[in-house]
């Protein structure tokens, strides 16, 4: 790990943000040339519910996020995920044991938005709250501006599927573990990330390493 990788890693564990004082953490560049062929990928696609408790390295979430919703085509803004109307109305945040995180697709990083850690609200099952990583598919409504509440609300499930499902492969392509989870409480979830009513929490989907 580089010195720079280091300060970045410090950086994304650190825990003394204060609300007002939002830290963007910059992701290292994606490795867009990796990863294996695609039909082995998708002959290895499975959910796994059994996690060790192996934390995932920065490089490692940085091509977890690229992979399901970054940036592929810079002068359009669009990315590795359809999205309806280009609307990119869904969020991934991490939840992590250190806090929980917005990845912004067009800088490539992370605004930290809280502190605390709130894996064990994104979900019942047992793994949920000692997995590394939870991430939440947010629909922010904000950002759909034409159609029924029906068209968003179905746009909005597709959406949050097409990134889901690009987490699934890369983490068949990387030896994750991965299962998305549409048992989800989502008023819990949004009472504690203190979303806007036209936010809503549409699936989580946990991700860490196979238990050996
Ligand atoms: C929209 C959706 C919601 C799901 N919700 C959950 C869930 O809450 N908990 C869970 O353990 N698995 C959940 N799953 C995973 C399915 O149980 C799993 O995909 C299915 O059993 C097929 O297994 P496979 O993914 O290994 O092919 C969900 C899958 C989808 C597509």
């Amino acid at each position: 790990m580089t010195g720079r990788m280091t300060i970045l890693l410090t950086l994304l564990l650190a825990t003394a943000v204060t609300a007002q004082d939002i830290q963007v953490i910059p992701l290292p560049k994606p490795d867009t040339t990796g990863g294996k062929p695609l039909m082995q990928v998708l002959k290895d696609r499975q959910s796994t519910r059994d996690f060790s408790a192996d934390t995932i390295p920065l490089p490692v979430l940085s091509n977890l996020l690229w992979a399901a919703c970054g940036v592929n085509r810079a002068e359009s803004g669009k990315r590795t995920a359809p999205s309806a109307m280009n609307w990119q109305e869904i969020d991934v945040y991490v939840t992590t044991a250190r806090g929980v995180f917005r990845y912004d697709s067009k800088g490539h990083s992370l605004q930290q938005i809280m502190t605390e850690d709130i894996r064990e609200k994104t979900g019942s099952q047992p793994f949920v709250k000692e997995v590394p990583v939870n991430l939440l598919y947010v629909a922010d409504y904000a950002k759909a501006n034409r159609g029924s509440e029906e068209d968003k609300s179905f746009y909005a499930a597709a959406d949050a599927g097409f990134i889901s499902e690009n987490v699934y492969l890369f983490c068949a392509s990387e030896g994750l573990a991965t299962v998305v989870r549409g048992s989800v409480d989502r008023e819990l979830v949004a009472k504690a990330m203190n979303l806007r009513p036209d936010q809503k929490v549409i699936l989580a989907q946990s991700v860490g390493y196979p238990k050996k």
